[in-house]
């Protein structure tokens, strides 16, 4: 067959852990396909791009489109202006989107105006809350894609609802967790537990950075109220994106949250350093929607800030329950957690590590 042309978006953090696996299983069919990486600069900080890829193994992208941040729309706008110089000059035989930021569906839209076939990588996940930025990327990408990739049942049954024909769509496991059992053993070798000074499930992983919770002052003052009161019992553990340390500044909340003892604040963390730490946390608290699946895979108990996820087999089969920003709630279940009453979880079918290898398999067969 002739030489294909397939091209693999990332644009922000939880992207790369996706298209690594992607990148890895094309290679081996590099007589039949040149996959080609465009990173579209979503996100830029050294700590939230570069370190992933050097943690990945992934190559330098192909092309990097450098947008940054602003609003939706001018985000948005940005990258598809600038992808669609891209597909100018390589007319690809596919474009793969992963996930559900604000690259994937400006480069989805991009590549169907143009006739580029597109295929969405965690396809049919539906939180069914259409104030999320994420649900209506989601959505949006489903509908113009040509192949659904499907992480979970619930994703299947969302498509059918929508009238997705069953030809498009694939059940072939979580490319997310194909990352996580390949670098698992690695990620044991990372020094940061000893760094930060905690010890195997003597602390708490917390991850927040929907505005829903931290771009608000009474989200981040519940948030607040819940380190205050579990941290007698836990070292809490809690990375800053960006986003929540702009609104925590911005808030004038910086004293408080200093004041906190048993509370670690860190910069963002490097995938083999956050892999080992959540490998050992006792308790992860998060708004994050690849840790959710990440915790259920590991059977670390995890405490999930919102009202609604788009990832229910978590809740259903795993170790994952949803609690909203209900702050005696959140303590509540921390203490069953601390007293030794974690609910026990499985892992999903298809949640093997070899999600990648059946896309590009499917992908191979389909060119
Ligand atoms: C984006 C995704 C979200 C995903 C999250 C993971 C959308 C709509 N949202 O949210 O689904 O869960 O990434 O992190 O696509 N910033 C930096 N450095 C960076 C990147 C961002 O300082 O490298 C700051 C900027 O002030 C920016 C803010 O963070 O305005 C938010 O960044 P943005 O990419 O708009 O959204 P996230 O909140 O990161």
């Amino acid at each position: 067959m002739p030489l294909k042309t397939v091209i693999s978006i990332v644009g922000a953090r939880p992207n790369f852990m996706k298209v690594a696996p992607l990148h890895k299983a094309f290679q081996q069919y590099a007589n039949s396909i040149r996959h080609l990486i465009v990173h579209t600069g979503q996100h830029y900080d050294e700590a939230m791009s570069k370190a992933f890829f050097d943690d990945l193994e992934l190559p330098h992208p192909d092309f990097y489109l450098g947008v940054g941040s602003g609003t939706h729309a001018e985000q948005t706008a940005r990258i598809m202006i600038e992808f669609e110089k891209v597909l100018g000059e390589v007319r690809p035989d596919l474009v793969i989107v992963v996930g559900d930021v604000n690259s994937t569906v400006a480069c989805s839209l991009v590549s169907v105006k143009l006739g580029v076939p597109v295929a969405h990588v965690e396809a049919g996940l539906r939180s069914g809350d259409r104030s999320m930025p994420e649900e209506i990327n989601r959505l949006l990408t489903d509908t113009i894609a040509d192949y659904l990739f499907v992480s979970e049942p619930s994703g299947v049954a969302n498509l059918v609802k929508e009238g997705v024909g069953a030809k498009k769509i694939h059940l072939v496991g979580n490319v997310m967790i194909d990352s996580l059992v390949h670098y698992r053993r690695k990620a044991g070798q990372s020094q940061v537990m000893e760094k930060l000074g905690v010890r195997a499930r003597e602390f708490t992983l917390v991850t927040l950075h929907r505005p829903s919770n931290v771009d608000t002052l009474q989200g981040l003052d519940k948030i607040l109220s819940i380190f205050e009161r579990v941290s007698p019992r836990t070292t809490v553990l809690f990375p800053l994106h960006p986003r929540t340390k702009k609104m925590i500044d911005q808030y004038g909340l910086s004293g408080r949250i200093g004041s906190i003892k048993n509370l670690k604040l860190t910069e963002p963390l490097g995938y083999l350093d956050f892999l080992r730490l959540l490998d050992n946390a006792q308790l992860v608290l998060t708004d994050s929607g690849g840790l959710q699946e990440e915790t259920t895979y590991l059977g670390v108990p995890c405490l999930t800030l919102r009202e609604n996820t788009e990832r229910p087999i978590t809740c259903e089969i795993g170790t994952n329950e949803l609690c909203g920003l209900d702050v005696d709630k959140i303590v509540r279940k921390s203490f069953e957690v601390y007293d030794g009453h974690a609910k026990p979880g499985r892992i999903p079918e298809l949640w093997d590590g070899n999600a990648a290898q059946r896309i590009a398999g499917i992908i191979l067969k389909k060119l």
